[in-house]
């Protein structure tokens, strides 16, 4: 059987291998090298009830803390099975030579990250991403020089290729057709960015593992290379997402022009505390720095998990408090001198290297930022998508996290996604020559008649999209009416203004490619805005002035987004 996966981070290499090991036939294609993609950049760890210090943890308990964490939007079968999964794939990882982070006995060593009442971060000092991405590379170049996996590098997704059931008339493949639109994804559309050349690639499934959605925000702790483009295009080809409100903001982030550093959790984990200088008495007047106290308010505040809250309602705290009291600080002076250079190697490369801070003597002036996508391609328990033969993994789909994500699942729901996605890929797979034959005659058709071979105007353009001024308008948008404090009136307003930005696109000088390409990506703005304004209510990253509480009753319930044939965008509740 043929498969065909898109990207290469973490979910994409893991759907690979997972294909390979099946024996079937990949194909990855990716816009970069493996050591480019997004995944590269986790730094905190990776979650996994492993129990190997007597701490009493489990993976039920692991399950539990997830789906508090995801306050009632994630399935509860999923998430179970990913965190029974969990300690045998860090048995797998260790077998392929990740490089974790060792503790006296040399077991992979864990640590304490935000949400979790258990160490169950396995890490590798704060560089997990580099880590796991060079040693699963590693076996897919192993089944590449096997023959089961074909790399096609520095291709970008175009947009998938969908038959309609009639094109497609065997017995055997009607079944496949279940979706409402009765069309089958068979492959899609792919550019090759050195050359500019387009080519159809088909498959018997398709496997998005595209990543997040930075460019609808631009200023976010992720690559500019997962932009979301895939996710916007596929949505407007029809494929339903899925909790696109619930966006997480870490709450440690840097920013220097542009781009927003992350510091990781892992520096909470390893005893670092957030505080604002705050006047010691409210008759006191304005006091210099040294006059003030520190403040050490999530302490106070939380005093079960203080700095380990989960992420959601740190930020949301650390926006609360720095309103009233100025700039937020992280201190990990306190932190000894071994464990900052080695544990947390990473964090301290980027306070001195791109902030000129000196961690171990200077508090790091923190705040919170967009770094994760809790929505994304809505999927069922096997990572199906809406469309027949479409699957979606890793940050791209929308499972495991709900309404927030704890912190060391991202990496862990990507690669245990990936797998997941191809043992329904293969469960699902009908062998219909009749189908195979006339989907590859399909392809070549649809190729001919909606692309000419080569388009260089494309490709300089087709890695820009975050560059581009009308996505430049609607990020500063999304960062208006999507922060972490939303009500109706902003979210109106931008919606309107995505109306008149759709406007301004025909008139501009773009290739109708790049007109379609900005349209979609203004229907997934549209549809991101409808999700946030369709939740009445508070519930973890989504905090809503004008509803400030959490109500169960009505919205205890995923809120789907679909664009109909027409481009028109509309939101409900599964
Ligand atoms: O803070 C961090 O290291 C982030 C980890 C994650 O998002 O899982």
């Amino acid at each position: 059987m043929e498969i065909l996966v898109i990207g290469n981070g973490l979910a994409g290499l893991s759907a690979a291998i997972e294909g390979a090991k099946r024996g079937a036939k990949v194909t990855l294609v990716s816009q970069n090298t493996a050591d480019r993609s997004q995944s590269v950049m986790a730094e905190g760890g990776i979650n996994a009830a492993l129990n190997t210090k007597g701490e009493n943890d489990s993976t039920v308990l692991h399950g539990e803390e997830t789906l508090k964490s995801a306050c009632g939007l994630a399935s509860s079968d999923a998430v179970k099975q990913m965190t029974e999964a969990a300690p045998s794939i860090i048995k797998y990882l260790n077998q392929i030579g990740v490089v974790f982070s060792r503790d006296e006995q040399g077991n992979a060593d864990v640590r304490a990250f935000g949400g979790q009442s258990k160490r169950r971060t396995v890490y590798a000092k704060s560089g997990i991403g580099r880590q796991l991405v060079a040693a699963m590379s590693q076996e897919v170049r192993k089944y590449t020089a096997q023959g089961f996996i074909q790399l096609k590098e520095h291709h970008r997704f175009v947009e998938l290729i969908l038959q309609p059931a009639y094109e497609n008339a065997s017995e055997d493949s009607h079944k496949l057709f279940s979706n409402q639109c009765g069309e089958k994804c068979i492959g899609a559309i792919v550019q090759d960015i050195h050359t500019g050349r387009y080519e159809a690639i088909v498959a018997d499934s398709v496997v998005m593992a595209t990543g997040g959605m930075n460019g609808l925000f631009g200023e976010t702790t992720g690559s500019y290379l997962s932009d979301g483009m895939a996710t916007a295009t596929a949505f407007k080809q029809g494929v339903k997402l899925a909790n696109l409100e619930m966006i997480q903001y870490h709450p440690t982030t840097m920013t220097r022009g542009e781009k927003r550093f992350l510091i990781s959790e892992a520096a909470r984990g390893e005893g670092g505390r957030l505080f604002v200088y705050r006047q010691k008495s409210k008759e006191q007047d304005a006091v210099s720095l040294e006059e003030k106290e520190k403040w050490y308010f999530m302490e106070e505040m939380y005093p079960e998990r203080g700095n380990l809250m989960p992420r959601d309602i740190v930020s949301q705290t650390m926006y609360k408090v720095g309103k009233e009291h100025g700039q937020i600080y992280l201190d990990l002076t306190h932190i000894p001198r071994q464990i900052l250079e080695i544990k947390l190697k990473e964090v301290c490369d980027t306070c001195r290297t791109f902030f000129d801070i000196e961690p171990s003597k200077e508090y790091i002036p923190v705040s919170p930022g967009v770094h994760y996508f809790m929505g994304g391609f809505y999927v069922d328990e096997g990572h199906r998508c809406s469309m027949a033969g479409l699957y979606a993994a890793g940050e791209c789909a929308s499972q495991y996290h709900g309404a927030n994500r704890l912190g060391g699942n991202s990496t862990l729901g990507a690669i245990y996604g990936g797998m997941k996605a191809v043992e329904s890929v293969i469960a699902d797979f009908v062998d219909d020559i009749h189908a195979k034959k006339n989907r590859t005659e399909y392809a070549q058709k649809y190729l001919g008649r909606k692309f000419t071979v080569y388009d260089s105007k494309a490709i300089s353009y087709g890695q820009n999209i975050v560059q581009n001024d009308i996505v430049r308008k609607l990020q500063r948008l999304m960062m208006n009416s999507m922060g972490i404090l939303r009500n109706e009136e902003v979210l109106q307003e931008s919606l309107n203004e995505l109306d008149i930005l759709n406007k301004k696109v025909e008139k501009t000088g773009y290739s109708e490619l790049e007109k379609a390409h900005i349209e979609a990506f203004i229907g997934l703005a549209k549809a991101t805005i409808k999700s946030a304004l369709e939740r009445k209510e508070s519930r973890g990253a989504h905090i809503r002035t004008d509803y400030p509480n959490r109500n169960d009753e009505k919205y205890a319930k995923v809120l789907i987004a679909h664009c109909d044939k027409e481009g028109e965008v509309s939101v409900c509740a599964n």
